[in-house]
């Protein structure tokens, strides 16, 4: 089965393209019409999405070697996200599943970050899983194919919107997190001992916001303008601290809920610090860590496609009078 994925929740155009489960082909288009206002501005994000979606699926289907007729299902994001953005994606996928009669399935969008690493790897279960972004941090624990439970999630900031605040503060272009990542590699960890929110050995609750009001009262306390090396000291510490508090939520969920795998995903599993010691809690506890390439840690149309696929494989599909839904959940709270 030839699975078409539309990935249009904020302001990344993606479509993939998954046969049977496997990864066949993607491409993704970053809107770089946000640079300037340091942040997406929804109007432009849903224009762009517009003019790019269409040359997006002709340039998937033209890597992978196939035809628009040999399609089989569409699949697109149905929510979080940005209402105008993900009705652009929405509205093309069913209009396209409509006109060619072929079946349509709307995919949410965290659910199919936390089962990306299926596209390169097999995904044994029980497996435990976090969803780091810039709009979203959340850990799962994904018992069998679409059975989840929530076991945490950030109670205010994201970890990436954690990483693109400092990174505004420190004066780094929009998103932060991939500036700060490069910068920390140069700067000293231990400069700045920024605080990690722990909220107790009963959950798996994360929060950021108090990292974000200390980083700026450090960087205010400096010597103004912040030497070059003083900014590579600040984004080292950040990243020691945003990464110790997920590293520190992933392992007590590894100790209450047994799993045969870890799996990282989002934006921020692209970050080589949080990689490197998920890698190292994995061997830690005897168990493998799955993390998608970088490009398919951030969003993209080739993880809709194959979290489309495990939900047609399933018998299911979704009817065509569904629209967007901005603020949908993924699985339960456990
Ligand atoms: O998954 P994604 O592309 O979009 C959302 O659904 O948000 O994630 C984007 C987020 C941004 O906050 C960005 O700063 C962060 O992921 N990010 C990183 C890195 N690459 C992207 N954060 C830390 N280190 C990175 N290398
Ligand atoms: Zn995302």
């Amino acid at each position: 089965m030839l699975v078409l994925g539309l990935e249009t929740s904020c302001d990344d155009t993606g479509a993939g393209l998954v046969e049977d489960g496997r990864l066949l082909a993607h491409v993704v288009a970053s809107q770089e019409i946000h640079l300037e206002y340091g942040g997406v501005v929804p109007e432009l994000a849903s224009r762009a999405h517009i003019t790019l979606l269409p040359r997006m699926v002709a340039d998937v289907l033209g890597k992978a070697g196939r035809r628009l007729e040999e399609i089989d299902a569409v699949a697109a994001t149905i929510g979080p996200g940005l209402v105008g953005s993900l009705l652009v994606g929405l509205e093309f996928a069913k209009g396209f599943a409509q006109a060619r009669g072929i079946p349509f399935v709307g995919v949410n969008h965290v659910e199919a970050h936390l089962l990306s690493p299926g596209l390169e790897h097999q995904l044994p279960l029980p497996l435990l899983g976090m969803v780091a972004s810039g709009g979203h941090t959340e850990i799962y624990h994904l018992r069998a194919p679409g059975v989840a439970a929530r076991l945490g999630s950030t109670r205010d900031d994201a970890a990436g919107e954690a990483f693109d605040k400092v990174g505004k503060l420190l004066g780094l272009p929009y998103p932060g997190g991939p500036h700060v990542d490069r910068l920390a590699r140069e700067g000293n960890a231990s400069a700045f001992p920024f605080p990690v929110a722990r909220l107790g050995n009963d959950n798996f609750d994360l929060s950021f916001s108090g990292l974000k009001t200390a980083v700026k009262r450090a960087v205010e306390r400096e010597p103004q303008p912040l030497s070059e090396q003083r900014i590579r000291d600040v984004a080292a510490s950040t990243e020691k601290a945003v990464v110790t508090a997920l590293i520190d939520r992933l392992s007590l969920a590894l100790e209450k809920h047994p799993s045969r795998a870890l799996g990282l995903a989002g934006g921020c599993a692209c970050n080589t610090l949080l990689r490197r010691e998920a890698e190292r809690l994995g061997r830690e506890r005897g168990i493998p860590v799955l993390i998608p390439s970088p490009i398919l840690c951030r969003d993209n149309g080739a993880m809709i496609a194959y979290a489309g696929w495990q939900t047609l494989v399933c018998g299911l599909r979704t009817p065509l009078t569904v629209s967007a839904i901005p603020n949908l959940d993924a699985f339960p709270a456990a």
